[in-house]
């Protein structure tokens, strides 16, 4: 029987499909990463990679995991793609990662993981959404903004939001980057 949590229901097979991660598939996910990142770099910017080791990836992408938050992608053919990967920050959801490879890009597997991650985070209560994008690329904030999220202006940031700025202030130019969110509740 098809899981209900795959939505090979609601797409033609032949498109690949987006369901939920398991286990099994983590070990795929670093490569995926990094073959995503020479978008990035490609495009003048340097990545944004919060994670001292794989280990501290690992767990993350573990407890993402349990949380119901780390969906991927497959190729037709059954080969793993993409990722995106939220984890429980206070009330809200960070979307953490977002990678598809880019042998694959640009066939619709980022907007069905982002659809997915929405879904997930607030089917699971999250207050919202939220995300550190970067502000210039196409596939960063404008492709965001239209799968919903809006500006997230400093009068909105969470605790853990000045933390992540913070910390990506420490890293990169910190202008290029915006964060972006979509808010499932009323302020
Ligand atoms: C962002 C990313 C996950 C998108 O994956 P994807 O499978 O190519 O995404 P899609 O095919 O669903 O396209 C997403 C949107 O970005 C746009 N887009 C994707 N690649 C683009 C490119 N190279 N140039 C211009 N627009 C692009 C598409 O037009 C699409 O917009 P639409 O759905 O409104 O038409 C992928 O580009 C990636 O892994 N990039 C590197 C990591 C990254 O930048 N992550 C973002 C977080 S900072």
């Amino acid at each position: 029987m098809l899981d209900p949590s795959s939505d090979m229901a609601h797409s033609e097979p032949m498109r690949g499909f987006v369901r939920l991660g398991g286990l099994g598939d983590l070990d795929a996910l670093p490569a995926i990463e990094a073959a995503s990142d020479a978008l990035i770099l490609a495009a003048g910017h340097q990545e944004w990679d919060p994670y001292d080791s794989l280990n501290d990836w690992r767990r993350d992408a573990e407890t993402s995991l349990s949380d119901g938050l780390l969906w991927v992608a497959l190729t037709p053919e059954g080969n793993l793609c993409g990722f995106a990967m939220g984890l429980v920050r206070d009330r809200d959801v960070y979307l953490a990662q977002i990678s598809v490879d880019p042998r694959a890009g640009r066939q619709g597997y980022g907007r069905r993981l982002v659809t997915r991650l929405i879904d997930a985070a607030r089917n699971r209560g999250a207050a919202s959404l939220v995300l550190s994008t970067y502000r210039d690329l196409p596939w960063c904030a404008p492709f965001f903004a239209r799968c919903g999220f809006v500006d997230w202006p400093p009068a909105r940031w969470a605790a853990w939001q000045f933390i992540l700025r913070a910390a990506e202030a420490a890293r990169m130019p910190i202008e290029t980057r915006q964060l972006m969110g979509i808010a499932f509740e009323d302020l």
